[in-house]
């Protein structure tokens, strides 16, 4: 098959995603350009002095690594400047990301996380970046401000991430399906390489950090019973898997298919529905997993009906497969949930 580059695929969508007009596809572009800068300093993190920590705290309360800095700089940077965005948050940045003056805004507003995973960066383990595109809501004229970006996930126009594993990788979707791109560093592009993509209806695998059983609940006690009791509805236990970095675990269910679970516990009493932030990686990855016949839940809600209340708002995630997110749904439900 010949080889087909991001833009062209969005071109050839462009019937069934009209996202694919010139800003928006200049949009993808630059997130491409970014990706590629990232991916080569990823690369040859274990070379560079880009490992390790800056010394700062964000606003997440997490120590800052030089490569999760370098990853949000690179996105402001070529972002802010390309012309097509309106306002952009970051999981690093506390408040909303301004455009700077002199450069055009556009129609669009951008969410990332610029580097997930970040705490596997040492031991070599795939890491990602995550990335929301919404259209502004207030008028062109207008400032663009907070309500252009605290917008319920459905509302996104594209999604998706690129992992920075054995090889670098994006996979997204602009409503039209969910398609991989592979980049091929001789030639310096994302070529189409895992076209649209479906999640197995059932999987056999399930991902979660077991080490925090003691401060689950009982519902979500139970649902890990399930995936590991032999005479679950699959007649053997689900085999645990387990990354620790979301972009990692998400895309081997994506592609193999079964669940993810990162739900609310009560390790600590200013995070009571998790750790995983829901405006950059909640929204984006439910979003994909959507197009892809999959299912994303809080528990209770659709993670794309939630509406975000603030920037950094954390929300459970369960997501994954139809059978299995139904199955735990359906245990949430009997508790009442
Ligand atoms: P980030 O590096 O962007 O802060 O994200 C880290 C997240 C996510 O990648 C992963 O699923 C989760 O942290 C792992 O958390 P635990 O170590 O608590 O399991
Ligand atoms: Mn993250
Ligand atoms: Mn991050």
């Amino acid at each position: 098959m010949p080889e087909i580059n991001v833009t062209e695929h969005l071109l050839l969508n462009q019937k069934k995603s009209p996202m694919a007009r010139g800003q928006f596809t200049h949009l993808v572009n630059q997130l491409i350009l970014s990706f590629k800068i990232i991916s080569r300093e990823v690369s040859k993190a274990g070379l560079v002095d880009i490992l390790g920590f800056t010394g700062e705290i964000n606003v997440q309360g997490e120590q800052v690594k030089k490569l999760d800095e370098y990853a949000n700089n690179v996105l402001i940077h070529r972002m802010s400047r390309a012309g097509v965005i309106c306002a952009m948050s970051s999981e690093e940045n506390d408040g909303i990301i301004e455009i700077p003056e002199g450069f055009p805004r556009g129609d669009y507003t951008l969410v990332f996380d610029p580097l997930d995973g970040s705490s596997n960066i040492e031991a070599n383990i795939n890491i990602g970046t995550i990335f929301s595109v919404y259209r502004r809501t207030t008028p062109a004229e207008q400032e663009a401000g907070l309500e252009d970006i605290l917008q319920p996930g459905v509302e996104q126009v594209a999604a998706g991430y690129c992992i920075y594993g054995s090889s670098t990788m994006l996979v997204m979707s602009t409503g039209a399906g969910v398609h991989g791109f592979t980049l091929d560093p001789s030639v310096g592009e994302f070529l189409l390489s895992h076209p649209d993509i479906k999640i197995p209806e059932k999987g056999s695998t399930y991902s979660i950090n077991e080490g925090y059983t003691h401060y689950w609940d009982a519902a979500t006690r139970e649902v890990v019973d399930y995936f590991k009791d032999p005479n679950n509805d699959s007649r053997k236990p689900y085999s645990s898997r387990y990354i620790g970095s979301l972009v990692a675990d998400f895309h081997r269910t994506l592609l193999y298919g079964g669940i993810f679970l990162y739900p609310a516990d009560m390790r600590d009493p200013s995070k009571p529905k998790g750790k995983l932030r829901l405006m950059s990686e909640a929204n984006p990855l439910a979003y994909i997993v959507e197009q892809a016949w999959g299912l994303a839940t809080d528990g209770t809600h659709r993670i794309l009906d939630i509406q975000p209340k603030h920037l950094h708002q954390r929300v459970p995630l369960i997501i994954g497969s139809p059978f299995e997110v139904q199955k735990v749904r359906d245990i949430y439900r009997k508790h009442g949930y």
